[in-house]
């Protein structure tokens, strides 16, 4: 039996105020503390942060920056802007943020300097954009491109996805995006059937280009090209690709002139910066683009160089483990009230859960404490009339995150009253609560016969005291958008370091591929039966048995 690893240092520090200060009520704070909004809010490149409604005081606070300190995160936070390999795993530097770096100053990896590479690609990328939305690129029979269908899986669909779904209103009119990810036919059939093949171009977006369900759908799209139009040299104008991997996309027969290229140092879900941004920029423009690389920027620079306690993603990341390392938060909802965002939660997840989602320490050893919690979301309001109930009176403790955008762009700002107005609602629900005497007064008040008012008032109380942060943001602009997500990647890297652990790979994910290879050869006959579990076994039978 192993017995738990005992928290030390800081860990143990904030164990004991955790103790002893019990479950801080925050009703009790916000009356006692009249000017906690103000002490308890942070604004940096152009998002606002009021993280008042947390079961935090200044003491707690103080705590979880000392744990920062000590754990020498302004040391690590330079390691990864500067090109070290911190990602030890796969010997790689993380350097997402070289991708959207204003300045031309060097930064070498392996003695080579980085940013000429980056800026060429970039040129490459805004020529072949153009040459796309002048119509001066046609496809094989002389037909504008009208169409572009962004095949890949994991980081080389979601960030892409959930941009150009966020800056749809500012999509050039010539051209309607589509991505095609998941391995179910479904999912490209359904695809192909609305688009016509003379005006469609496929991005192929993989880093590795070995990726089974990206290549086996580029596969199909191909073949459903030349089942159309029938020579090989067609491809050309037809196919481009987005990888880390040359030779790869060599043999898939992708013209190199057509490729785009990124580098190791750039991870699959912190891609949507590279080249990997090649579906946005043809959706969006190479300029808004570059806005949103602009918006990333600031993000980084104050990531950087803010003190702790004025810096965003440091005080989310603190936040994000006082509740799930103390207050003992298994999960935690990330809820924009904005249909434009309503791809960031599941962009969010693959981020945080394979960034995080790890027990084994850098060291080798497990880690002494719980790390990544499941994080899920939807937009507001949407999410109130399906899963808020369980936030509100569920026996689990979910923190959670609301983004709120202020300025309406849809045209209907009486929309925007009422959305903004449920967001701040339901925070101020769930931190406030209602006692059982409110709701017994209530009923009193409202409910002409009741049988058993007591026991429906049990069932109207909020317990309350529940946890959330709030991100305002003036507008949805490219800039803003880039900034909130370099917000969440910091958060999520600052986490790691705080655990310890190494959030740049993703081993996690392997085992099920090699599986899943396997079962396949077997299903194809090319492999032996192998002598699986019972269960493994018993579906292999009934799936055979349907292909008859
Ligand atoms: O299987 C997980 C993963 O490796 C992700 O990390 C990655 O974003 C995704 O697959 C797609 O990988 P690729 O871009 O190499 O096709």
């Amino acid at each position: 039996m192993t017995s738990e690893p005992v928290p030390q240092g800081c860990w143990r520090a904030l164990q004991e105020h955790c103790h002893q200060a019990g479950l801080l009520d925050m009703r009790l704070l916000f009356r006692d503390e009249p000017d906690r909004f103000s002490r308890f809010s942070v604004e940096a490149a152009g998002i606002f942060l009021d993280f008042s409604k947390n079961r935090i005081n200044q003491e707690t606070l103080g705590l979880l920056f000392e744990l920062a300190r000590t754990t020498q995160l302004d040391v690590w936070i330079e390691r990864m802007f500067e090109g070290e390999k911190i990602n030890h795993t796969e010997d790689r530097a993380v350097l997402h943020t070289a991708l959207r770096r204003r300045s031309a100053a060097p930064l070498l990896v392996d003695g080579t300097d980085i940013i000429p590479q980056i800026r060429a690609v970039f040129e490459r990328m805004g020529r072949f954009v153009q040459a796309i939305h002048s119509g001066s690129w046609r496809g094989c029979t002389g037909k504008p491109i009208t169409d572009v269908v962004n095949i890949g899986i994991g980081g080389s669909d979601l960030g892409p996805r959930m941009v150009v779904e966020a800056l749809s209103e500012h999509a050039v009119a010539s051209i309607k995006s589509h991505f095609v990810a998941n391995i179910d036919g479904t999912d490209l059939s359904r695809t192909l059937k609305v688009l016509d093949h003379e005006s469609t171009l496929f991005v192929i977006a993989s880093k590795t280009f070995t990726t089974q369900e990206t290549m086996t759908n580029a596969h199909s799209a191909r073949q459903w090209l030349l089942e159309k139009q029938g020579s090989s040299a067609d491809i050309a104008k037809h196919f481009v690709a987005v990888s880390s991997n040359r030779t790869e996309v060599g043999a898939f027969g992708i013209d190199p002139l057509n490729m785009f290229e990124f580098w190791d140092w750039v991870g699959g879900r912190y891609s949507l910066w590279s080249a990997i941004g090649l579906s946005i920029a043809l959706s969006v423009g190479m300029d808004t683009f570059e806005c949103l690389l602009t918006g990333a920027n600031a993000m980084d620079e104050h990531f950087r160089h803010a003190p702790f306690e004025k810096n965003l993603p440091v005080i989310l990341a603190l936040i994000g483990i006082w509740n799930r390392n103390y207050l003992g938060a298994e999960t935690y909802a990330v809820l924009p009230y904005d249909q434009r965002l309503h791809r960031f939660p599941s962009y969010l997840q693959q981020l945080d859960m394979e960034s995080n989602g790890k027990t084994v320490g850098l060291d080798g050893l497990p880690v002494a404490m719980k790390t990544g919690p499941v994080l899920w979301g939807e937009a507001g309001t949407n999410g109130q009339h399906a899963f808020y109930q369980l936030i509100h009176q569920g026996s689990d403790l979910v923190p959670v995150d609301f983004i709120a955008i202020l300025e309406d762009e849809s045209g209907f700002a009486e929309h925007r009253k009422i959305l903004v107005a449920n967001c701040f609602a339901q925070a101020e629900a769930l931190m406030k609560g209602q006692t059982t005497e409110q709701a017994l007064a209530e009923i009193q008040q409202t409910v002409a016969r009741i049988r058993d008012p007591e026991v429906l008032a049990r069932h109207k109380t909020f317990a309350g005291n529940k946890p959330s942060n709030m991100l305002l943001i003036d507008q949805l602009s490219p800039r803003n958008l880039g900034a909130l997500i370099a917000l969440y990647e910091h958060k999520i890297f600052t986490q790691g370091i705080l655990w310890g652990i190494n959030s740049f790979d993703q081993w996690g994910v392997e085992l099920g591929k090699q599986l899943a290879t396997g079962l396949l050869g077997e299903i194809d006959g090319q492999l032996r039966p192998e002598r699986h579990d019972s269960s493994t076994n018993g579906l292999m039978r009934r799936f055979k048995a349907s292909l008859g």
